[in-house]
């Protein structure tokens, strides 16, 4: 079976996404199917490219046992074609992605609000902790978790059905 490729895309792909993408993988890792996906996160903006995650993004996720190795990266165009799902950590950068993508050109990626697998979502965005305190990024790191682990089950069920 050809990998499942999943993409995560936020503003600065230094909190947000590579979180959500260091959660992803290690899920997949612990279910024993780090050899069925490809898992890669992105920016909308190139503000921070080729930067390492921000270093309380890091913190958190190595309070939870978790390292970000990652380097940021711009979305690109190609990402349409290149991944089977793309999540968006809020509604600004969905429309980014979906701007990218043109309106009548078709794209084979599932492109979706990363808080549509949050099944307690108070909001539909993962909100961007780059301005604020510490907590924010806790609250960040629980909202991917509980979104990382529905999503997993979704594209496992979606793939059982094709
Ligand atoms: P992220 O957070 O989109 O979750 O990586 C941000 C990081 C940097 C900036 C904005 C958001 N910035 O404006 O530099």
């Amino acid at each position: 079976m050809a990998a499942t490729k999943v993409l995560f895309v936020c503003l600065g792909n230094i909190c947000r996404s590579p979180m959500a993408e260091g959660i992803f993988i290690d899920i997949v890792q612990r279910s024993g199917l780090a050899d069925q996906f490809e898992i890669d996160s992105a920016g909308t903006s190139s503000y921070h490219q080729g930067e390492l995650p921000d270093s309380r993004m890091r913190a958190t996720a190595q309070s939870h046992g978790i390292q970000l190795t990652s380097r940021a990266r711009p979305f690109k165009r190609q990402d349409l074609h290149a991944y089977d799902y793309i999540a968006a950590m809020d509604r600004s950068v969905l429309r980014s992605i979906l701007d990218l993508g043109g309106k009548t050109a078709p794209f084979p990626a599932k492109v979706f609000l990363m808080r549509d697998h949050d099944q307690e979502a108070d909001s539909a965005d993962v909100p961007d902790p780059y301005y604020g305190g510490q907590d924010g990024f806790e609250e960040v790191f629980q909202i991917l978790d509980r979104s990382s682990r529905a999503l997993l089950q979704h594209i496992l069920t979606e793939r059982a059905g094709t």
